[in-house]
């Protein structure tokens, strides 16, 4: 889909898409297109439910005295309570109601609004970044597929009155889009196609960018000790791989330290010898979302040149069982030293991202490290997909965290850790179990396993088990792969992290 911003004007075809506000209040556009139908869309406003809300829309088609195919009015509400948000999720609806009606080209008039937060440029800006977002399709597999089942959409015009103030603005939205498309690009994948050293490989396609890629294969982490990572991919045709990258954005900073984001790569869990039930597990391809949402970053910070030092590492692997399989009751030697008794293979995230934090501290000393993985089911029976779950041991860093999500609709709750949940992870053994043994607070102890191995940097944990595939479209996220946390954590830097 291509995406024109460009002066108003009334186009000669394909569809016209202009605002109403609450209570039917036309916008200036709204009004001028009312006048040139003769009345048309006071009418079909009057015979209809429409009322201008948000998420209202009403459709005229064959409108007397215009070229066009149709007038979609779009409902926005109230204008003070239009903030970018509203603005993306109103493109990305439209892009989808568009493509339903088998529309190849629209124009929407973005008009200066009273009342309104945001500037027409901004407004137009972020109704295409929605757009850009919804327009997203994973349809590489899918070789039958005739024409008109096919996205019609193909140019999108973007009308209003600083078309090159949006047109810059919208540079950088497209930024993040890209990357939030490649992270739905890899997480879409299945585990045939995407295993660790293919995962690998798709990162190293950042080096375009300008991220270093540094990619570590068994031998090295071998020699680095990391026993725990290793262990949950021994039972695999596809050895593990440790991904490193980092973005020098700001080589002249006054504080050199880099943050850094640490994700969970298992390109598939199937539970190992804990093995897991069949119904369902094909779920379990995206296993590796930690990992693609934390390449995805990379690739938008990078993208858009963020004046930062980041690491980004992926600890990437796939849970098999096997021949040579670990088995329930091992016990591994982690990199930082510790000892843990496996007592479930099925709990394999978190023996991943112990290596991998603890390589990550151990190496670049980071100023923090932000950890996400799909870690546990016990955090989608507590928040469900509304909110992922944030565990962390700095206040700053988590209110910083929980206010980006805010901002992006990537919405945070933190949860709480303690020595009493820690205690319960002690192990008979050795010096730590990666099960508790029971079910209570099963997304809690995780959390305070992967805080054994974060030697006290600040750290937080993104727990995206029940937010990073969704089953159902969401005005800016097609049902699918969400990439949830790359525009959570671009914002975060954004806000916080950059010179
Ligand atoms: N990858 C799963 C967690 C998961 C489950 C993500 C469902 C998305 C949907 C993780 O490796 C796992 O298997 N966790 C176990 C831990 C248990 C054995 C303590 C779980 O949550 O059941
Ligand atoms: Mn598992
Ligand atoms: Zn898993």
């Amino acid at each position: 889909m291509k995406i024109a911003f460009a002066e108003s004007s009334t186009p000669k075809s394909g569809s016209l898409i202009v605002g109403v506000l609450d209570d039917r209040k036309l916008t200036p556009s709204a009004q001028r297109v009312d006048k040139e139908t003769g009345g048309m869309l006071t009418r079909a406003m009057d015979g209809s439910k429409f009322k201008g809300r948000k998420d209202d829309v009403l459709t005229v088609l064959a409108p007397n005295g215009l070229a066009v195919a149709r007038v979609i009015l779009l409902g926005l509400g109230k204008a003070p309570a239009l903030d970018a948000t509203a603005w993306q999720n109103a493109g990305g609806r439209m892009v989808a109601q568009l493509n339903g009606a088998g529309e190849t080209a629209a124009q929407v008039e973005i008009d200066r609004l009273d009342g309104a937060k945001l500037k027409p440029a901004e407004a137009a800006a972020e109704f295409a970044y929605g757009a850009r977002l919804r327009s997203y399709r994973f349809d590489k597999y899918r070789t039958k597929e005739k024409p008109e089942q096919k996205p019609s959409l193909a140019t999108l015009t973007v009308a209003v009155n600083k078309p090159d103030d949006a047109k810059k603005r919208f540079a950088d939205l497209d930024k993040i889009a890209a990357a939030v498309f490649f992270t739905r690009d890899i997480v879409s994948e299945p585990a045939n196609i995407i295993y660790p050293e293919t995962l690998a490989e798709r990162a190293r396609e950042l080096e375009e960018l300008g991220v270093e890629v540094e990619i570590l294969k068994p031998k090295e982490m071998k020699k680095l000790g990391m026993g725990a990572l290793l262990g949950v991919g021994q039972g695999s045709e596809h050895a593990p791989r440790l991904l490193v990258m980092q973005w020098k954005g700001a080589p002249n900073a006054k504080d050199k330290r880099p943050i850094a984001f640490v994700g969970k790569g298992v390109t598939f869990d199937t539970g190992g010898i804990s093995i897991k039930p069949a119904g369902g597990m094909e779920d379990m391809k995206w296993d590796m979302a930690g990992s693609g949402v934390v390449i995805g970053t990379m690739h938008a910070l990078a993208g858009r040149k963020a004046k930062v030092n980041v690491i980004g590492i992926g600890g990437l692997v796939e849970n098999m069982p096997g021949g040579n399989a670990q088995r329930p009751g091992d016990i591994v030697t982690s990199m930082s030293g510790q000892t843990i008794e496996v007592l479930n293979t099925d709990a394999e995230g978190r023996l991943v991202l112990a290596d991998a934090l603890w390589y990550c501290q151990d190496r670049f000393k980071p100023r923090f490290m932000i950890d996400l993985a799909t870690l546990t089911g016990a955090i989608i029976v507590a928040l469900g997909s509304e909110y992922a779950g944030m565990y962390s041991s700095d206040d700053k860093l988590a209110k910083q965290l929980v206010e980006a999500g805010e901002a992006v609709g990537e919405k945070l709750w933190r949860m709480p850790l303690h020595a009493n949940y820690d205690k319960m992870m002690d192990s008979d053994a050795a010096d730590v179990k990666n099960i508790s043994g029971g079910r209570d607070a099963g997304s809690i102890t995780a959390a305070q396993f992967l805080k054994r191995f974060t030697n006290d940097v600040p750290w937080a944990h993104l727990d995206i088990a029940g937010t990073t595939w969704s089953k159902k479209d969401a005005p800016t996220i097609p049902k699918g792969a969400t990439s949830f946390g790359v525009r959570l954590l671009d914002r975060l830097v954004a806000d916080h992290y950059e010179e």
